[in-house]
């Protein structure tokens, strides 16, 4: 079995040599234009030509959850293309959601920028039940973001494609639900795949329902930056609509030095670190989902291309 690594942005050794000794017998190699076929690929953001130099693909393995850069390519249509469930991200993506939600909730940004100018001055305690969470996106990650809110006691709901029933969630789904969630919803967790559906599904129109229509929502946006329609942002915030916003993804990354965000007093920006890829247990996951399809068993992560996640 032949395995070729052709990862964007990082750096393979450690991933192949961890590859290798997870699944002996199977040759590893960095791919370079004009290498042999494989059987499978472990890619991140790979480009169009690495694709079209392996038509007998049978596997394509995604180093992230989100298979947006992947799917805006031809692929090999016998080839499955599999993302990564969890391996230490969901965590990771609850620690950081709870954190801005927390800070935003408890008024953190203020306390620091007072005792930054040695000021003792308390602010005036708000209740939780004025502060219901909505997640956007209940998969992996959103489920498990959801999950650990809810151990805060905030009122939590969640909107997905298809109904689901999460204990200590009020659910919601489709488009026919999405109005009322937003609705009910005052701090706005994204966690959706970016798709044709979804693109976009952060604008003027939707952000404006956040808490019954009233001022005062937050958004907290850890999925893609495609999914805010940037320019509709500052205005929201400016007039007071929207009460400030966490943002960790962006739609060009890095953030361009002169982008207004960056210098926005109620933006906060991360550098797409929200929940990042933890490389042993996800050369573990893979490893097993390879040894799997060889065993030509079902595997969990398989992404629809019609869908889009
Ligand atoms: P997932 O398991 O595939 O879950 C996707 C969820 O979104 C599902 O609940 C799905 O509904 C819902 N959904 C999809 N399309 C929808 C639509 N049109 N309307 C309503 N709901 C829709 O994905 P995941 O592993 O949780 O990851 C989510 C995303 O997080 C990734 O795609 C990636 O973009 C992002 N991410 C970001 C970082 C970071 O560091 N910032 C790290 C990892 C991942 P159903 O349940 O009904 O299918
Ligand atoms: C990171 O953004 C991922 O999709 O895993």
């Amino acid at each position: 079995m032949r395995i070729t690594v052709c990862l964007t942005d990082n750096r393979p050794d450690a991933w192949i040599e961890g590859l290798r000794a997870a699944l002996p017998g199977a040759e590893v190699e960095n791919w370079k234009p004009g290498a042999q076929q494989a059987d499978h690929a472990v890619v991140w953001a790979p480009p169009q030509s690495f694709i079209d130099e392996q038509p007998a693909l049978r596997g394509i393995f995604n180093i992230g959850a989100g298979v947006d850069a992947l799917l805006k390519l031809r692929l090999p249509p016998q080839a499955k293309v599999v993302r990564l469930d969890d391996a230490g991200m969901s965590v990771q993506m609850a620690e950081y959601v709870c954190h801005a939600l927390i800070r935003h909730f408890r008024e953190f940004d203020i306390y620091e920028a007072d005792a930054s100018e040695g000021r003792w001055s308390f602010r005036k305690p708000r209740e939780r039940e004025d502060f219901a969470v909505g997640v956007m996106g209940l998969g992996v990650l959103g489920e498990r973001v959801a999950r650990a809110v809810a151990q805060f006691e905030f009122p939590v709901n969640g909107w997905s494609r298809s109904p689901k029933a999460v204990e200590g969630l009020r659910c919601f789904a489709g488009e026919a639900e999405f109005d009322a969630f937003l609705g009910a919803t005052r701090v706005l967790v994204n966690l959706l795949p970016l798709t044709e559906a979804t693109r976009g599904v952060l604008n003027r129109r939707t952000l404006s329902r956040l808490n019954g229509g009233e001022p005062g929502g937050y958004l907290i946006n850890v999925a893609r930056g495609a999914h805010l329609v940037e320019p509709d942002l500052i205005p929201l915030l400016d007039s007071g609509q929207l009460a400030g916003a966490t943002l960790d993804v962006f739609e060009v990354e890095p953030l361009p030095a002169e982008h207004p965000f960056w210098r926005h007093p109620r933006i906060t920006v991360t550098p797409h670190g929200s929940a990042r890829t933890v490389r042993e247990a996800s050369i573990a996951q893979i490893a097993a989902k390879i040894r799997a399809v060889e065993r030509g068993e079902r595997v969990a992560g398989v992404v629809d291309p019609l869908r889009g996640y």
